[in-house]
């Protein structure tokens, strides 16, 4: 993405597979906030300077580092463990991606897991804020677009057009490409939407690897459509999501 891409819209950061999902789901379960940090010094650095509230979470090559408290599967984001805490991420494409938006207006985090609630705060924050331009920001496995992330993005807009005033919008080639291999999924798929998304995410690239690893439960907990209402919000003077 060119830098400034994002410059006064909305940008709404997608890493399905799995920094996004982890994201929600930390917050879901009661963390009292998320720094999303590009590089392993500084997350550790951060969370010394935290102290014993910050929970150290991250991966490199989808594995845990060294001396962090979680890796980045969603699986172990539990309330138990994140309740009140400040949660101190950082990933390979995800946070990266985050970083990369920071000339927006407003910064979101989306994934199937929130994907209509995520619709809906796109929708009110455009209105409320004044932006005109949403932009849904893939952020893909070492700068390629990965399947994965389109289909999550394919999802939001999906849940998009389901309002009224979806009418006015205006959707470029990539989204409408993406919004209707979405519906190519979810249609072809009748009553077992979940299913047939899991089946997408083990055919994508993020996906395989994942598998390989020994990780397909956070696909399954990464494609449970709509769980969330938790829609993950930048804060710029924190540098917090909440
Ligand atoms: C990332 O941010 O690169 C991914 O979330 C990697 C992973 O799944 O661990």
């Amino acid at each position: 993405m060119p830098p400034g891409a994002c410059a006064g819209g909305i940008a709404v950061v997608i890493d399905v597979l799995r920094a996004s999902t982890t994201i929600i789901t930390a917050l879901a379960h009661g963390a009292a906030g998320v720094r999303p940090v590009a590089d392993v010094a500084s997350a550790r650095e951060l969370a010394g300077r935290l102290g014993p509230v910050a929970l150290l979470g991250g991966e490199r090559g989808a594995v845990r580092i060294e001396g962090f408290d979680c890796g980045n599967s969603p699986l172990e984001y539990t309330r138990e463990r994140v309740a009140g805490r400040e949660v101190v991420i950082t990933t390979t494409n995800g946070t990266a991606a985050l970083a990369a938006c920071l000339k927006a207006q407003e910064i979101l985090v989306a994934a199937v897991v929130n994907r209509a609630a995520a619709a809906a705060a796109c929708r009110t924050l455009a209105r409320v804020a004044g932006c005109d331009a949403v932009h849904l920001v893939c952020a893909g496995t070492d700068g390629q677009v990965t399947a994965e992330d389109v289909l999550a993005a394919g999802g939001i807009l999906e849940a998009a057009a389901r309002d009224p005033a979806s009418a006015g919008d205006r959707l470029d080639p990539a989204a409408i490409a993406a919004r209707d291999r979405w519906r190519e999924v979810v249609a072809a798929a009748g009553d077992e939407p979940r299913a047939a998304i899991i089946g997408e995410f083990r055919r994508s690239l993020g996906g395989a690897n994942l598998v390989a690893l020994g990780m397909d439960d956070d696909l399954i907990a990464a494609a449970a459509l709509d769980a969330l209402a938790v829609v993950p919000r930048f804060d710029r003077a924190s540098g917090r999501l909440g």
